[in-house]
């Protein structure tokens, strides 16, 4: 179920993000309107936003809060790419979010908690969630899903204790379709520094990631890791050391952080 659709050609500054834009009311989920738009053809950088969603998706199965105020958003990409090399795609949406903070509010302490958090004051401002289509081992299309909490005022326990929202962080009303703009932008310097190379956009990742050097814990399925934090490899993999000594690299979709 969607209300009020309306298809918008936008003046970002942009090549193709966002020149075209689905924006939407009310929606289960822009993740899902994007996923069919895809199959049907709908070119890079098609945009799905809405106001409101009912059923937010969230990774891992979880439902994702998306009342009026936040930014809901998908986009359609094509990437000339082999499958595998898709799960860095989060890890990039992560970074748009953050770098899109640190240009609208350069005093933020702001960054990337691996594997696709956007986080600021060490609370979840922020997420991604890609889905893609993939056929003989390469990619036809991937939506990237990306949440930010841009004007919510209040959260329910339990997320009032992880998450928060850049007008609580910054105790003003943030202008939602600049910062719209902003991310739209950011993402799109990233991708295409993504498809050119690879490495470069690991090192802007590693900048802003918060937990290179800290002692964590992952839990992987039914089993739980605790170490340090060395590094994010080329395929956007955590590399941890255990207690142990021995090194272990983990995958975006393999683990989640558990305290
Ligand atoms: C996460 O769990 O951190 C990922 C959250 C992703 C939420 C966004 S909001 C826009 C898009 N539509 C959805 O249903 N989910 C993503």
């Amino acid at each position: 179920m969607s209300m009020n659709n309306e298809l918008r050609t936008m003046n970002y500054n942009t090549r193709v993000f966002g020149k075209k834009v689905y924006s939407y009311t009310e929606v289960e989920s822009t993740n899902e309107i994007a996923y069919r738009l895809a199959e049907q053809g709908a070119e890079e950088g098609t945009v799905v936003i809405a106001i409101e969603q009912t059923k937010g998706k969230g990774r891992a199965g979880h439902y994702w809060f998306s009342p009026s105020g936040g930014l809901w958003l998908s986009l359609v990409l094509r990437p000339l790419m082999v499958s595998s090399s898709i799960s860095q795609l989060s890890l990039l949406g992560a970074l748009g979010i953050t770098t899109s903070i640190k240009r609208t509010f350069p005093l933020l302490s702001s960054g990337i908690r691996w594997p696709n958090d956007a986080i600021v004051n060490e609370k979840k401002v922020g997420g991604v969630l890609c889905r893609a289509k993939n056929e003989q081992g390469k990619v036809v299309f991937v939506i990237m899903g990306i949440g930010v909490n841009v004007n919510i005022e209040e959260f329910a326990p339990p997320l009032r204790f992880t998450a928060t929202s850049l007008q609580r962080e910054t105790g003003c009303h943030v202008p939602g379709e600049a910062f719209q703009h902003c991310l739209l932008e950011e993402l799109e310097r990233l991708y295409s520094s993504f498809l050119d190379d690879s490495s470069a956009l690991l090192e802007e990742i590693r900048i802003f990631s918060s937990l290179l050097g800290k002692q964590i814990k992952v839990k992987i399925g039914q089993e739980k890791l605790a170490g340090l934090v060395q590094d994010i490899d080329e395929k956007g993999r955590l590399v941890l050391r255990l207690e142990s000594g021995i090194q272990r690299r983990i995958g975006p979709e393999e683990g989640c952080i558990s305290g």
